[in-house]
């Protein structure tokens, strides 16, 4: 065993000597020796499943965030997933019935779109701004109306919309918010951090995300009724491994079969990476907005700077944690998108579009009718049609690597 390890270890260290320096991936030195070392333990523990470690990182995480409860799951996905039949549940007081409608930004998530479609909920969809790649608060304010049960708030790359606007005008009409946080774990907006104004709040760990534990993901909530519902659900159902301390509580560790459920635990390998990257949280936002401050001095600065792109900058009192660094193309070198990406590619130069751009071009909204009426998206189509981003890195980003990023980008209107 230990040979085996040993040599394992030298074929690894080889490859990382041999790495190429002029790559620019979407993350870069994804895991810390901790976060190696913290997966390994459990692993050599034996059990790896769901247990103390998650229960660990759901506190520190709850504590950090100043919400009730957090609850880890496999996804963002899942958190998304147990959000939305979380509010269709009939163990939520005022549960939604079929039909009841919601309200989503045409750029969007496909998994933040199809938990609720699949709990029976019907979306509306609104356009987004151009300048934050969110919704407008007034944009929210015109689209709703007596059959609008629930708004789902996707903060796009670390950005946000004036979440506290809507979650007053939520609170006023009896309407559900879900955050959709998954790509804004970390950012303020008032000096509250985005993901706890409504009622659910989610969270992605998935790779190059803020933190990252390969897959991940957590969902907050406010009310001890709401945990209880979201606890069972994730697990078969079941009230086992409950926290005995909330009331009502039937019986620890039993297995009473309280709900309907998923199976949507993490595991405790993923909790443990996690928890370690979650606590150098603050170290990444730092780096990254260095590191992006850097990349647009640099640009800026080039003497082959033409305002080929335009950056894409927080909202008004939002404390941004950046997620990757959305770039959008300007209109008169669109016609080079294409060749510029692949010449990016080739210059090992990871990019992807902005979510998944106007989610209406997608087969699958053809394929629920979900756009009969052939709505035109015109500002989530633009962000498709200029929009894409590279990452930001979790250490500080060289000069070299500067020099070989932003001489790359700035061949757009060469090729
Ligand atoms: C806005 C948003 N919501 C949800 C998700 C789903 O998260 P996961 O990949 O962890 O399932 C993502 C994924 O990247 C996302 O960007």
């Amino acid at each position: 065993m230990k040979k085996e390890i040993k040599n394992f270890l030298t074929k690894y260290l080889k490859s990382e000597n041999e790495k190429n320096l002029k790559k620019y991936t979407l993350l870069e030195d994804a895991f810390s020796n901790e976060d190696i070392l913290s997966a390994l333990d459990v692993l050599l523990s034996g059990k790896i499943t769901m247990g103390a470690i998650t229960k660990e990182f759901e506190n520190e995480f709850a504590k950090y965030l100043n919400v009730k409860h957090a609850l880890m799951v496999n996804s963002g996905s899942s958190a998304n997933l147990l959000a939305a039949f979380a509010l269709v549940n009939p163990m939520k007081k005022n549960y939604l019935k079929k039909n009841d409608e919601f309200i989503i930004q045409a750029l969007c998530w496909s998994t933040s779109l199809w938990p609720l479609v699949q709990a029976g909920l019907k979306p509306k969809f609104i356009d987004v701004n151009l300048d934050s790649f969110n919704v407008d608060y007034k944009e929210v304010e015109k689209n709703i109306n007596k059959k609008t049960k629930v708004i789902m708030a996707v903060h796009v790359l670390g950005n946000s919309s004036d979440i506290l606007k809507i979650s007053n005008l939520c609170k006023k009409n009896n309407i559900y918010l879900i955050e959709d946080a998954c790509e804004s774990l970390g950012s303020k907006f008032k000096n509250k951090f985005l993901g706890t104004y409504g009622d659910f709040g989610t969270y992605s760990f998935y790779y190059s995300h803020q933190i990252t534990s390969g897959e991940g993901g957590m969902i907050v909530c406010h009310t001890d009724e709401d945990y209880r519902l979201l606890h069972s659900l994730r697990s078969h159902g079941w009230d086992r491994g409950f926290n005995p301390k909330i009331k009502n509580q039937i019986k620890e560790n039993t297995f009473n079969f309280i709900n309907s459920g998923f199976n949507l635990r993490p595991l405790d390998i993923t909790a443990a990476i996690g928890l370690n990257q979650f606590r150098r949280l603050n170290k990444f936002m730092d780096i990254r907005s260095k590191n992006r401050t850097k990349i647009i001095e640099f640009l800026k600065s080039s003497t082959k700077w033409k305002n080929q792109f335009k950056f894409f900058n927080e909202i008004k009192n939002l404390q941004p944690s950046w997620f990757g660094f959305p770039l959008m193309i300007n209109e008169n070198l669109l016609h080079k998108k294409e060749k510029f990406l692949n010449y990016l590619k080739k210059q090992n130069i990871e990019t992807r579009p902005i979510l998944s751009g106007n989610f209406m071009n997608q087969k699958s909204i053809e394929l629920y009718g979900l756009n009969k009426a052939k709505i035109n998206f015109k500002n989530s189509q633009t962000i498709e049609d200029r929009g894409f981003f590279i990452g930001l890195h979790i250490n500080p980003i060289t000069k070299s690597s500067l020099l070989n990023l932003t001489n790359h980008l700035l061949m757009i209107d060469r090729l």
